[in-house]
């Protein structure tokens, strides 16, 4: 099902700003006092809270990007995957999501004007998407042109190495340092294992489902993605594996980060990118 933009201004336009303010709250959570991040005052100073984190520059990663409103504030992360075309969650372009949609790349810090803005011309969902945790969170952004960011591949249904339970990843996003915190003006990067999936099940129940996601997680948490790292990448041998998808919290022990599992939708969603 394609969808353009003028489908999903029902909501933003009912809940106007306090919307773009909870969506622009976001960003990595990192290993500060494993397990701790439910448990400090949101108050708390960030400074004290990215011990172990770590600071990722788009120079390193070109392929990452964030989505504005139009007024600028990032509400979600994204994935060049071809070169006018984002991958996204399906959650972040579809119910509240702004009416327009600018895609940022090339711009470590959200303050800065680095980087190149490009403008969104359509929208494709997945069509089984419901909601984040029903899976399909899985979304395809055509842009108004093309990018010069170097794509990065997307994985398949074989690539069964990078799912393997232990394995190292890398996620990206400007979101919220800790749960309930403030969203982090520069991109950051945490590399939180693959959890298997017998233990995602164990955290989750039936709202995990191994067929379309995967999970990702220190058993003792402290490592995590958090709220405004939506549709995001999660990356493992030089692939794009998975998107931010949803989490009970961030961070905490035996609450892995669950994400669209991309390589269960590897042929519908490269047939997005040509
Ligand atoms: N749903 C969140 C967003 O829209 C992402 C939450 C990810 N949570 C986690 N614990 N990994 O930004």
């Amino acid at each position: 099902m394609t969808r353009t933009r003028r489908t999903h201004t029902r909501w933003w336009s009912a809940a106007g700003t306090l919307a773009a303010a909870a969506l622009a709250t976001v960003a990595i959570t990192t290993p500060a006092g494993a397990g701790t991040a439910a448990d400090e005052p949101a108050a708390a100073p960030i400074s004290t809270r990215i011990v172990g984190g770590e600071y990722a520059s788009t120079s390193e990663y070109p392929w990452v990007v964030y989505l504005t409103d139009s007024a600028g504030n990032q509400f979600c992360g994204g994935t060049i995957a071809a070169a006018n075309k984002v991958i996204t969650a399906a959650h972040c372009v579809t119910g509240g999501a702004p009416p327009e949609i600018t895609v940022v790349s090339g711009r470590d810090d959200k303050n800065s004007d680095e980087g190149t803005e490009t403008a969104v011309r359509d929208v494709w969902v997945h069509p089984d998407f419901q909601n984040a945790s029903s899976g399909a969170d899985v979304a395809v952004l055509t842009l108004d042109r093309d990018v010069t960011a170097t794509p990065l591949p997307i994985a398949t249904a074989g690539d069964l190495p990078e799912y393997r339970p232990g394995g190292a990843t890398t996620v990206l996003g400007w979101g919220t340092t800790t749960e309930g915190g403030s969203p982090s003006s520069t991109l950051r990067q945490a590399h939180p294992p693959i959890t298997s999936d017998q233990d995602c099940s164990r955290a989750y129940g039936g709202q995990y489902d191994p067929r379309g996601q995967v999970c990702a997680g220190l058993p003792g948490g402290g490592e995590d993605s958090c709220q405004g790292d939506s549709g995001g990448p999660l990356v493992a041998g030089d692939k794009l594996i998975g998107i931010v998808s949803w989490g009970n919290g961030c961070a905490r022990p035996g609450q892995p980060g669950v994400y669209t599992r991309l390589g269960a939708y590897h042929d519908e969603v490269q047939a997005q990118l040509r």
